[in-house]
């Protein structure tokens, strides 16, 4: 994903009605002459609107927005993975790689990504679906391996269940979120594991 510089979209960039609001909001938190405090959310509010990345030209008006320097919102933007600098799939898959799911599969969650999606790491899908990532921890370590697509997280994946969900969202379908194995958030597999009357579980009274 380029950090290095900013992609002109060569439309101008406006916040709607919404957005501008919801930033008021964020920018009121702050003393007068503070606006800059919310460029964060002002960034993602951006992205949210520009089909999830930011333009030089959304830079531009975040800037005047604030009354910051434009060096100093493209500092912030380029700084945070969160921030997409160039165009994304309308479906960005962030693969974790780092040491749970890299020990628990990701070489064959990424591969599947790859081969489904169409999309490699740094090129989007032909169909303008899919942008692929490699990521570093997203703390969801005890689903591992796992995904981030968009806002939510898929876990407890292997290669099919990979495929599966991208399928699903080629065609346009809910797939569930969060663990893809029959087990609630992060609890044992295997079942509860606390809260046994052991003195029951031995045969005592
Ligand atoms: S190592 Fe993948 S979520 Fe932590």
């Amino acid at each position: 994903m380029n950090r290095n510089k900013l992609v002109e979209a060569k439309v101008p960039f406006v916040f709607s009605k919404e957005n501008k609001e919801e930033l008021d909001k964020h920018i009121s938190k702050y003393p007068d002459g503070r606006g800059a405090s919310a460029v964060m959310p002002a960034l993602d509010l951006a992205q949210r609107q520009n089909a999830g990345w930011i333009s030089k030209e959304a830079i531009e008006t975040i800037a005047a927005t604030l009354k910051m320097p434009v060096i100093k919102v493209w500092e912030v933007a380029s700084f945070y993975t969160m921030y997409n600098l160039e165009p994304v799939g309308k479906h960005l898959i962030q693969v974790c790689r780092t040491t749970s799911c890299w020990l628990r599969g990701s070489e064959e969650v990424l591969s599947s990504c790859r081969k489904y999606s169409g999309a490699d790491v740094g090129r989007p899908s032909k169909d303008g679906l899919f942008s692929l990532m490699e990521v570093e921890c997203l703390g969801a370590c005890v689903n591992a391996p796992m995904v981030q697509i968009n806002d939510d997280y898929y876990e407890d994946l292997d290669a099919e269940k990979m495929k599966n969900i991208i399928e699903d969202l080629k065609a346009g379908k809910n797939h569930s979120i969060g663990p893809q194995v029959n087990r609630l958030n992060s609890a044992p597999i295997t079942g509860a594991l606390t809260g046994i009357d052991t003195k029951a579980e031995k045969g005592q009274s």
